[in-house]
């Protein structure tokens, strides 16, 4: 009988340090940039890139870059392409070059700036190279991004939800200075639901976060 209870305990304190091991995991490594694609700490070329820091590549606490002054502190390399943008015949949004939030991205994933040029660097071998991860300088066959998206657009649309306010379009789906951009349906800094996405996109949900379709 004793053996039993003894068991039991045993089985019990396996089972709780089990879920205390993985809550500790999930604390260090989900809804965090940590060993995901954008820590290029962990690169091979990372530390001998000039740091062995994660968020250098694109911050910087002090002495920021000041081309970007949408972007917190942003220390990277700033893309100076002239992009050819989206365009189709029922658009209803007028879409401008990228700023902000999107500038920031594309200046490692459109191909033209080393990933490592961050600070003072000025050039890098090190760029995105060809693939899917590389949306290059035409951005005619990519999600529109860079516009004002607001009550009136929803209304001329008519497929929109308005968004409760400038900053968002509903909880969790941002927008920039009342704009969508990258960032509206990414999040740089998590990957829990890859890849690096706002919300999950099983049953396309994050497109339905916006869209009434
Ligand atoms: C690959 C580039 C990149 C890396 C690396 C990166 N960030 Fe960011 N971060 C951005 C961009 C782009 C924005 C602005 C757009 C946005 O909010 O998504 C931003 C915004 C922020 C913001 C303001 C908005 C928010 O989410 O709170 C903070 C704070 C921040 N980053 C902190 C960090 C810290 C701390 C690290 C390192 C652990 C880090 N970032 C690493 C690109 C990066
Ligand atoms: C400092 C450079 C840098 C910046 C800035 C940057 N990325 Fe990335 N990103 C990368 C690299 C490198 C990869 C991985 C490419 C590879 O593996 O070949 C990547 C991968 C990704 C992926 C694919 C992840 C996967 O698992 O498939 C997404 C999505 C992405 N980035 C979105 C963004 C968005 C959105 C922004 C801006 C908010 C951004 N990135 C800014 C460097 C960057
Ligand atoms: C409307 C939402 C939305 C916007 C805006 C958006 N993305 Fe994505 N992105 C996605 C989704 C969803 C995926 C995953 C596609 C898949 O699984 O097939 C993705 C995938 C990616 C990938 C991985 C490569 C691939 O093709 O799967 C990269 C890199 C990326 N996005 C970068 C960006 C950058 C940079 C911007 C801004 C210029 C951007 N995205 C704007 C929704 C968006
Ligand atoms: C953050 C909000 C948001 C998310 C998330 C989003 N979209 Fe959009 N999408 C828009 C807005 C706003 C427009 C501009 C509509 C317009 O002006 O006609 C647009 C435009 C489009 C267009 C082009 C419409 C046209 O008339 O040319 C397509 C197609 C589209 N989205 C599909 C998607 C898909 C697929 C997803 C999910 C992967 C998605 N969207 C996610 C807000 C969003």
């Amino acid at each position: 009988m004793k053996g039993v209870k003894l068991l039991w305990i045993g089985f019990v304190f396996f089972l709780a340090t089990g879920l205390m091991v993985s809550s500790h995991l999930n604390g260090v490594y989900a809804g965090s940039i940590v060993g995901t694609k954008h820590d290029l700490s962990i690169r091979s070329w990372g530390a001998g890139s000039g740091s062995n820091q994660i968020c250098i590549f694109c911050h910087t606490p002090h002495n920021a870059r000041t081309d970007l002054p949408e972007v917190p502190l942003w220390n990277h390399g700033t893309t100076t392409t002239n992009f050819n943008l989206y365009t189709s015949p029922t658009l209803d949004a007028t879409v401008g070059q990228p700023n902000g939030a999107s500038k920031a991205c594309l200046s490692c994933h459109d191909g033209t700036v080393g990933l490592d040029v961050f600070g003072e660097k000025a050039s890098s071998p090190h760029t995105i190279g060809a693939g899917r991860f590389n949306l290059g300088t035409d951005l005619s066959n990519d999600h529109p991004i860079s516009f004002t998206y607001d009550a009136a657009l929803a209304a001329k649309d008519k497929g929109l939800y308005a968004p409760v306010g400038a900053d968002k379009v509903v909880e969790g789906i941002p927008l920039y200075y009342g704009k969508m951009e990258c960032s509206s349906c990414h999040s740089v800094h998590d990957n829990t639901n890859q890849p690096f996405l706002r919300h999950t996109n099983v049953g396309s949900a994050l497109c339905l976060k916006c869209h009434i379709k």
